[in-house]
């Protein structure tokens, strides 16, 4: 036994190292054969695994084996087979860069105490700002997510627009915003009141109409609209709102406009995705996710803000036992522009892999997702007794199965839309999930992984159009 076995030997962290490297490599390479889909069951491991911990330590082979059973019985979320949800990421440069950074553990949200490695994130920062083609006044934070980043959004825009007493303030939304914008609304402080719901147009954007009458009828009732959030890129079918039309809006109401783009954001490195995304340049602050459209593992989201300056005025706080650490060499200490003081270094998470494998690798990957997406929408619209309601905005394909004879509305259809999204997932090949929208259930393929590539989404259409026979012919029984 070490004399401190919190301090492990050279050989013993070789050791450690090359099992955990050796697990990582057989993970990852085990990913195109692993089961898509979900293993749920996997309620004898749950029990064993609530215990506590024991008094004295055990192998690191045998705790090896336990957290590789738990994570295979677990959706897949790094598999090419994961057109789920939003697919995750897990880029194994990322994984090393997180690796190195708790290694060395620096403090990184003030920039006195590793000035080096906050210039990395600075960079990071910096680079993201340039991508949506913000102005030098320009900063942003990396968040633990996009939940966290719309937080802070709505935060900074109430400080700005309403000051201290914002209870008047309302802000503006669709149906399909995700659910992190109403419950950033409530951590915020705003009464559930305050989130105004807009009507869509057919193809499930904000219509812009309809989004003027509301803050016009809202003032003229004694209200104080402040905010208005746009999508790039929904999570239900990936729909990207009028941006443009609504930062016409927005400036000529002197509202906040902030674009939560944690799904479909980092289109626009590709040419296809800057002009779907057009106008997103002009928001006053944007949510990003890298853990989505950067291929990078779960933790990494980020807030952008035009105005450094307003971000700073709704996160500052000062303390004197932080005197000794003032920085006069021009790097932003990060905890000045966020809720959070010590934390972990998101930024070499990200930098790793941009400087490793360039801006250009993931352009070409985002690319593929784009050319991925149509040949999922061509292929489904052949399958006879498939619905595709709408055209992707992004890398969302949003279907549904109806017999060619059926009146669309029948709501018995939405049982035969759970029948075939079971058989899908069946296949243990591709896994999908459902949503609702207009009170219909819809089933949805998201293409989103780095390791999906063609084959896979030759294959899921195969199973896609298998699955609506089966379950048609089901039916027709
Ligand atoms: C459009 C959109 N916004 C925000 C979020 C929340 O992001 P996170 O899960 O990183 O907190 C999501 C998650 O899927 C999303 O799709």
């Amino acid at each position: 036994m070490a004399r401190h076995p919190l301090e492990p030997e050279g050989a013993a962290m070789r050791a450690m190292g090359t099992a955990a490297v050796e697990f990582a490599a057989r993970f990852v390479e085990e990913r195109a054969t692993a089961p898509a889909g979900g293993l749920p069951d996997a309620g004898g491991l749950v029990d064993a695994l609530l215990t506590p911990p024991p008094d004295h330590g055990r192998s690191f082979d045998e705790l090896l084996d336990i957290i590789g059973g738990a994570a295979a019985h677990a959706f897949d979320t790094t598999g090419p087979g994961y057109l789920a949800f939003i697919p995750g990421g897990g880029l194994y440069a990322a994984a090393v860069a997180d690796y190195l950074a708790c290694v060395t553990n620096r403090f990184v949200n003030l920039a006195t105490p590793a000035p080096a490695l906050v210039a990395i994130e600075t960079s990071v920062v910096r680079w993201l700002c340039d991508v949506f083609g913000l102005p030098g006044s320009s900063l942003g934070i990396l968040t633990s997510g996009g939940s966290l980043a719309n937080f802070s959004a709505i935060v900074t825009a109430r400080v700005d627009r309403l000051g201290e007493q914002f209870l008047a303030g309302t802000l503006y939304v669709t149906e399909h915003a995700h659910h992190s914008v109403q419950k950033a609304a409530q951590l915020a402080g705003f009464p559930a009141r305050s989130v105004h719901t807009v009507a869509c147009t057919p193809e499930l954007r904000i219509d812009v109409d309809a989004l003027r009458s509301a803050i016009h009828r809202d003032r003229a009732q004694g209200a104080q609209p402040f905010l208005v959030i746009a999508s790039a890129g929904t999570t239900n079918t990936g729909a990207v709102d009028p941006i443009d039309d609504i930062a016409d809006l927005c400036a000529a109401e002197r509202l906040w406009l902030h674009v939560d783009a944690a799904y479909g954001g980092f289109f626009r490195l590709t040419d296809r995705g800057r002009a779907r995304l057009a106008g997103i340049d002009r928001a006053d602050s944007i949510t990003v996710d890298p853990h989505k459209g950067m291929f990078l593992p779960y933790g990494t989201g980020g807030l952008l803000v035009r105005e450094a300056a307003a971000l700073q005025r709704a996160h500052h706080v000062g303390a004197h036992y932080l005197d000794d650490l003032v920085h006069t060499g021009g790097l932003p200490n990060f905890s000045d522009y966020s809720p959070e003081l010590s934390r972990d270094f998101r930024g070499l998470r990200i930098w790793l892999p941009l400087h490793l494998h360039g801006v250009s690798a993931f352009r070409d990957a985002l690319d593929e997702k784009l050319d991925l997406t149509e040949t999922v929408e061509e292929g489904l619209r052949k399958i006879p007794g498939v619905d595709v309601p709408w055209s992707p905005d992004l890398s969302v394909v949003a279907f549904r199965a109806v017999p060619p004879a059926a009146d669309p509305d029948d709501p018995s259809l939405d049982e035969l839309n759970r029948g075939v999204l079971a058989r899908i997932n069946a296949s243990g090949r591709i896994f999908l999930s459902s949503t609702v929208i207009g009170g219909r259930l819809i089933l949805r393929v998201c293409v989103l992984s780095f390791r999906t590539h063609a084959d896979r989404i030759d294959e899921a259409v195969a199973i896609i159009g298998d699955a609506v026979a089966g379950a048609l012919a089901e039916t027709a029984r």
